[in-house]
């Protein structure tokens, strides 16, 4: 996955460096196999590295977390007396400290998505072994994956309404919806979510009747958060989370670093029946009994720029969406900026992506560049937030190309 917020980056690589031999503490880890173990047995072996490592980096956090806050007591100590007593009176160590006990407070949430994980795969300590050796390059294998996470809830598990975040897009992707599907084919019509994150949209647009909705995420850590969102450990839980807490730059005020975020799971039996969740690689993905669908739809937000080579994500689209068999349409609804990781083999402006979109038999339906069409979004700017902190003095946000287009294809609804 492609870091949007890389400012926790330096945070944890400074606590890497301050780590010495400690290492954080499996202890908790059953020794012997649990009762669902044939589930970890049938992954493939990056997917059962994606589980251990999230495991491991869930059951780490408060370690690294608390690491980082240690070095920052640390170098406080290089303050003369009278510069620490100061700002010891200004309530620095005062905020030190409830920093501390606000990441003992997100552990115990995240040990119950850790335990959650252990016994949906049954995994006990000899598995860990697989990732002894493993690099820090495993996906789900760095702090700074789980405090991404943990803001990740003020974007997708706001109760009620949407964030704010999720809102326009919603809307936009509602709206192509409703012109693309025939009111009368909606169970006739799969949608597939790659790259879905903590997967609210994916979970909104499940409650609109559609055949099916497939929510596809490779992240073990992302996984195991969504599967604990809909598992029966969670149900009627409640959770205080404390997004915020990992920096303490660009803030008014400690209340506002403080900010806490009530998260309240699905639950098991409130699952929608249509919607599944895939842990696994969208590249590798197959519509399963695709034949049962007229319509298909793939919907990617915020996800076109983690390719590494952007052409294996058109050719998957294509390949899903293509009419073939039963399938008589497909179409691909896009909402997303285009901010390219370090590997991208190609980073295409939206204007080339359109090109490209249309030499590969796309026929666009529309097209909105939202900084220059704010309106689209319902703003002055065009610009939307992605995991934004509206209460800090440094504020992200991206202006979208929202897009739909359909396969060259496609049959006319018969009228
Ligand atoms: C930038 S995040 C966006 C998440 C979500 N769509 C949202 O808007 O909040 C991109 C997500 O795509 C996932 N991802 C990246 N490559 C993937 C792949 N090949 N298959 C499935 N998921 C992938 C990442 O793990 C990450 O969760």
């Amino acid at each position: 996955m492609v870091s949007r917020t890389s400012m926790f980056r330096s945070f944890v690589d400074s606590a890497s460096r301050s780590l010495k031999t400690k290492t954080p503490s499996l202890a908790s880890i059953p020794t012997s196999a649990g009762a669902n173990y044939a589930r970890f047995q049938n992954l493939s072996k990056d997917q059962q590295v994606e589980v251990l490592s999230a495991i491991k980096s869930l059951r780490s956090y408060k370690f690294h977390a608390q690491d980082v806050n240690e070095r920052r007591k640390s170098l406080f100590t290089h303050l003369t007396s009278k510069q620490q007593s100061i700002a010891k009176d200004a309530g620095y160590l005062q905020k030190l400290k409830l920093v501390d006990e606000a990441i003992e407070k997100n552990q115990s949430f995240v040990d119950d998505v850790a335990d959650f994980t252990i016994e949906e795969y049954g995994v006990s300590l000899k598995d860990f072994e697989l990732i002894e050796n493993a690099k820090n390059s495993i996906a789900s294998g760095n702090n700074f994956r789980v405090i991404e996470a943990l803001g990740h809830y003020t974007r997708d598990w706001t109760t009620g309404s949407l964030s704010p975040e999720l809102k326009p897009i919603f809307e936009y992707i509602a709206s192509q919806l409703e012109v693309a599907i025939n009111f009368k084919q909606k169970k006739d019509t799969v949608l597939v979510f790659p790259g879905s994150g903590l997967g609210r949209l994916a979970y909104e647009f499940s409650k609109w009747d559609y055949g099916a909705v497939y929510s596809i995420e490779n992240s073990g850590l992302m996984n195991s958060f969504v599967g604990y969102n809909y598992s029966k450990q969670s149900t009627s839980k409640q959770h205080t989370i404390y997004p915020y807490i990992h920096t303490n730059s660009d803030y008014y005020n400690t209340e506002s670093q403080m900010r806490t975020f009530e998260y309240e799971p699905i639950g098991e039996a409130s699952k929608p029946e249509n919607l599944h969740i895939v842990n696994g690689d969208f590249t590798t993905f197959k519509i399963p009994n695709r034949d049962k669908y007229k319509n298909v739809v793939v919907v990617s937000v915020f996800f076109l720029d983690t390719a590494e080579n952007l052409f294996n994500y058109l050719e998957t689209i294509e390949n899903l969406a293509k009419p073939s068999g039963n399938v008589e349409r497909g179409y691909w609804i896009n909402a997303g900026p285009l901010k390219y990781g370090s590997a991208a083999q190609v980073e295409f402006n939206a204007d080339e992506l359109t090109k490209a979109r249309k030499a590969l038999g796309w026929v666009d339906e529309q097209s909105v560049y939202t900084i220059w069409d704010p309106l689209s979004v319902g703003s002055q700017t065009g610009l939307v937030g992605y995991l934004t902190d509206k209460e800090s003095m440094w504020q992200g946000y991206y202006g979208l190309n929202l897009f739909t287009t359909s396969r060259k294809e496609n049959k006319s609804y018969k009228v």
